[in-house]
């Protein structure tokens, strides 16, 4: 029988991710989602965002990816209204080299400067439960991606004493070698992996939880695709969806057909 204690845990935003991960993210955790561009690591994150704000938490978004309003307008196509939320004081939304001055700009992808700005974020919205994305954490790292790991570490440490369950997004380091990978996924509690292939000439995305402590969570890769007017939408399990996962029947006649008629020329010759 199950007796400890149940772990508080937060919802996403989206309930078949939480179903999931056994109800959501454990407060306090720090997830990495990972992935290649345009998986839906960004519209995620916004979720989690807006689920946050319905639920009353304190919020800080930082982006270094895109701009304050481009976040702002990405999540409105999805019914979340972030610029009332900033104006009302419950939402910061943090940028990193826009060219902006204002209270709410990094100058530099300097990884202190983004503790110190987001403790200083933490401590104008209140006390209580919060929420943080930093979406990339890995553009902190890009030039120099063998400090992934120190990085992850530091922002983990430091500002697991603020309340923060932290959604962070990592891209490859492409710059280098394989050996970087993501970057966080040793200091992440969690990781969720964004993957996209193309099926049938067809982009498909797909999401897996490799790894969530503390959870029996989901060993399925899903699909999952962006609506508009909706935002990140579960399909359902791979497992479920042979086609995605095998080569259509007529591509596969077409490969042996090629290979026979290649085998006949070499005969003929
Ligand atoms: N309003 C929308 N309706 C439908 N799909 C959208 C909408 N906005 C964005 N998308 C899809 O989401 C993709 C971007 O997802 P995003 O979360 O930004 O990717 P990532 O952060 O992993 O690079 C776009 O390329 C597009 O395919
Ligand atoms: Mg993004």
């Amino acid at each position: 029988m199950n007796t400890h204690n149940p772990i508080e845990r937060l919802s996403t935003g989206i309930p078949e991710v939480d179903h999931m991960i056994a109800g959501g993210i454990p407060r306090g955790f720090l997830v990495a989602c990972t992935g290649e561009p345009g998986t839906g690591k960004t519209i995620f994150s916004i979720h989690f965002i807006g689920q946050g704000i319905r639920e009353k938490d304190v919020c800080i978004f930082v982006t270094t990816e895109e701009s304050r309003e481009s976040i702002i307008t990405q999540a409105s196509q999805f019914g979340f209204d972030f610029k009332r939320t900033i104006e009302e004081g419950r939402l910061i939304i943090i940028d990193a080299l826009m060219g902006l001055e204002d209270k709410w700009s990094l100058r530099s992808l300097d990884i202190e400067e983004l503790v110190d700005k987001v403790i200083e974020a933490k401590k104008s919205l209140g006390y209580g439960r919060a929420r943080l994305v930093i979406d990339s954490l890995s553009a902190f790292w890009l030039d120099k991606p063998a400090m992934a790991r120190k990085y992850s570490y530091f922002i983990k440490k430091v500002l697991s004493k603020w309340d923060f369950t932290i959604i962070v997004t990592s891209q490859y380091a492409i710059t280098t070698s394989d050996a970087f990978g993501f970057g966080v996924e040793h200091i992440a509690d969690g990781i969720l992996r964004f993957r996209r292939f193309v099926r049938n000439g067809v982009l498909r995305r797909y999401l897996l939880v490799e790894k969530m402590r503390q959870t029996p969570h989901s060993v399925v890769m899903h699909e999952i695709t962006i609506v508009d007017g909706r935002g990140l939408v579960v399909l359902g399990p791979t497992r479920e969806r042979k086609e995605d996962l095998t080569l259509p029947r007529q591509v596969t006649e077409r490969i042996i057909k090629a290979h026979e008629e290649k085998e006949s020329e070499l005969q003929d010759n």
